[in-house]
């Protein structure tokens, strides 16, 4: 089927489904050019909890983002096109590494980033995205911090608020996002002197102390729409630069690695969106029990001020 045909066969089948195409920032340019909405790991999940007449949510991402959805609307079937597309940092993180983590430190609260699964959320005492992270961390009467399972997001928070934090596990760290390196933005700095650079806290502190900016996806969309640079090395996935590209035509967006790709958020193709609306596949549901918990750390993620 050529992709016109399938585009829409796509959109036909979502109305008929009452469903929303929800894609992460990260996602192929042909699938955020088809979905309702395009935001970060939680945003998505928001906006659908808002769309009360939404029977289904097709989740345009990895696991950890369509269980967070499951969660929010529980009323909602929740489909995930490709059921490989996995978070390799969401299962570095285990229950029994989160209570082992506790017998050392009784008193220190739990903070999970969003990228972990929701056996682990139901351990934790709030969540918190990259882009609020220093938020949480600031609302918490404790000095002391479990964090997992980003040991950079958690030395980046660390930084900013002072407070001490243990990273769970030690060495939990997202594939992609180290691959960048300060080296080669020192190259495009050369070779474009006036341009800025933004990057995700996901990335090493080397490489954080070489940009002008550090932030979520959504907070960098934010500073690409506010910088008045014209040119923007931008050290994350490289998916979010359609978006940028898309919103800002009059700037020049450069990827700070090429190869910095997420092999899981590519392998939802439009085909296999296709495939998923037709089929009803695949259905995610969180056990009430594990849901219940993890429910209540993201409500309270969503109380704190950012
Ligand atoms: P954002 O919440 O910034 O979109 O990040 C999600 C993610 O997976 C980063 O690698
Ligand atoms: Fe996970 Fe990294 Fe991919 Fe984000 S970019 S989904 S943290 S592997």
């Amino acid at each position: 089927m050529n992709k016109v045909k399938l585009t829409d066969k796509i959109l036909q089948l979502k109305k008929e489904k009452k469903a929303l195409i929800l894609a992460h920032n990260y996602q192929r340019p042909e699938i955020q050019d088809i979905a309702d909405y395009i935001g970060d790991s939680i945003e998505l999940s928001r906006k659908a909890m808002l769309e009360k007449d939404a029977e289904t949510l097709v989740f345009c991402a990895v696991d950890f983002m369509a269980e967070s959805a499951a969660i929010l609307n529980p009323e909602k079937k929740v489909l995930l096109p490709t059921l490989g597309a996995r978070c390799p940092m969401a299962q570095m993180l285990t229950v029994d590494e989160i209570k082992r983590a506790k017998t050392h430190y009784p008193d220190a609260p739990v903070v999970l980033y969003v990228n972990t699964l929701a056996t682990s959320k139901a351990y934790c005492d709030i969540c918190c995205t990259s882009a609020n992270v220093v938020e949480v961390i600031n609302s918490l009467d404790a000095d002391t911090i479990l964090f997992g399972p980003d040991r950079n997001l958690a030395e980046y928070a660390a930084e900013k608020t002072g407070k001490t934090l243990i990273p769970i596990p030690e060495w939990g760290f997202c594939p992609t996002h180290v691959l960048f390196q300060p080296e080669d933005i020192a190259v495009l700095k050369q070779q474009y002197p006036d341009a800025v650079v933004m990057v995700h806290p996901e990335c090493s502190a080397e490489t954080r102390r070489a940009a002008d900016f550090v932030g979520s996806t959504s907070k960098m969309c934010h500073y690409a729409r506010e910088s008045t640079a014209e040119t923007i090395i931008v050290g994350t996935e490289e998916g979010l630069l359609h978006r940028l590209r898309k919103e800002n035509p009059e700037k020049r967006f450069i990827v700070a690695y090429e190869g910095a790709v997420c092999p899981n958020m590519k392998l939802t193709t439009l085909e296999r969106l296709y495939a998923a609306l037709k089929e009803e596949k695949h259905v995610i549901k969180v056990p009430e029990a594990t849901a219940k918990h993890a429910r209540t750390a993201l409500e309270k993620m969503f109380l704190v001020k950012s």
